[in-house]
């Protein structure tokens, strides 16, 4: 192939309505933690699609269970019942102790539903949420998104949302009323910075009346060294949202309700055509299978290998996050940081201002981070 990514890139990006400022690179294959563009240059994957790619590019475990469902059936609609939604409810019930799963396309439709089962549940329409948090783009997980840039154009949004600090807990129980029925929050706010939930703050969250929602379509699935991020802390929620990494790429959104607080929705209350894809929970299956207690363990171990290799870095402040997701508060502009390291084979996202956000793969190996580091040493110095 002898295009280059800007040729290949102005055959259509015209095209597409500029919601993204992307980078002029064009990825074409991956595998594990390697991407190749179309030029055939080859980077190391330390963004995993936005902490998505959870088991790395093309892994053979979802790869081949979504391969076999294509082979056998795509859709039904849930108007029937479907053998893979239910595996995969059943699996992830397991995994959290207890629920009934809504399943969906996306994160923010997961925060939809969240927002709609709290409504339903409690009959109350307050909702508190983090300054700095995020819950996707669509209007009511916008509306619950603490980031005033994202979210001024498209006022008014849907009322009724306080935002407090995260961890300030006297802010947090000032901020629930008669009329809050969920609280809702990120374990640790990824895109708002790496920013990790202290334990006496989740506590504290529990205790108080209203539905407890973790959105953990970023931390879930694994990535911070236990299946749920809400694991590390101490609480059980009785809501959780999944996305991003637990399909492996494939689209797929969830609503987990523990066994306590199901029964607010009745048929007709809420859906989603594509919702319970059977190629999307196959994969799915295939990713709760492979997310074993021997991987988890591989992400605790990469994520202290990183973060220690990170402090010592010169030009990094101070590190966040836990397992693979980890914020390097750097003492410069992270999102030239971000450019210089693509430069250089390396792919990394930002949190923020000053904030190299990192996400690759669970599957990462200890060479892998080593090379990562050793890229990363020559950027932020
Ligand atoms: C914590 C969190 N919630 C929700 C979302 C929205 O997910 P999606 O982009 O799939 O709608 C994101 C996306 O980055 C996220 O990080």
């Amino acid at each position: 192939m002898t295009a280059t990514s800007s040729e290949t890139a102005s055959r259509g990006v015209e095209r597409l309505l500029p919601t993204y400022a992307r980078a002029d690179l064009t990825i074409v294959r991956g595998d594990g933690c390697r991407v190749w563009d179309v030029a055939g240059r080859e980077y190391l994957d330390f963004g995993g699609g936005i902490a998505v790619v959870s088991l790395g590019h093309c892994h053979p475990a979802p790869a081949a269970a979504a391969r076999a469902q294509l082979d056998r059936l795509w859709h039904v609609s849930n108007l029937y019942r479907s053998e893979p939604a239910e595996e995969l409810a059943s699996s992830l019930s397991d995994r959290f102790g207890g629920a009934q799963a809504f399943f969906c396309n996306s994160g923010a439709e997961a925060a939809e539903a969240a927002l709609k089962y709290a409504r339903k549940a409690t009959g109350k329409a307050g909702v508190v949420a983090l300054e700095g948090g995020f819950h996707g783009r669509t209007l009511g997980a916008l509306s619950a998104t603490g980031q005033p840039a994202k979210r001024a154009p498209f006022t008014p949004l849907v009322p009724g949302v306080r935002f407090v600090g995260p961890n300030d807990v006297a802010a947090l129980r000032a901020a629930v009323d008669a009329e809050v029925g969920l609280i809702l929050l990120e374990p640790i706010l990824g895109e708002g910075g790496v920013i990790p939930l202290e334990r006496a703050f989740v506590e504290a969250a529990a205790e108080l009346e209203p539905l407890l929602c973790f959105d953990e379509v970023q931390t879930g699935a694994g990535r911070t060294g236990t299946f749920f991020a809400f694991e590390q802390l101490g609480v059980r929620p009785e809501l959780v949202t999944l996305a991003k990494g637990l399909a492996n790429g494939l689209p797929i959104g969830a609503l987990l309700v523990a066994d306590g607080a199901v029964g607010a929705f009745t048929p007709g209350d809420h859906g989603s055509t594509f919702g319970g894809n059977p190629v999307s929970c196959a994969a799915a299956l295939g990713v709760l299978e492979t997310v074993d207690e021997a991987l988890l363990e591989n992400v605790r171990k990469r994520g202290s290998q990183l973060t220690a290799g990170l402090e010592g870095l010169a030009g990094v402040v101070s590190v966040r996050g836990r397992g693979l997701l980890l914020g390097a508060v750097i003492d410069g502009n992270a999102a030239e940081a971000v450019d210089a390291a693509r430069g250089d084979g390396l792919l990394v996202l930002t949190a923020g201002d000053d904030v190299v956000r990192l996400a690759p793969p669970l599957t990462v190996t200890g060479d892998e981070v080593d090379e990562a580091l050793s890229v990363l040493a020559r950027i932020f110095c």
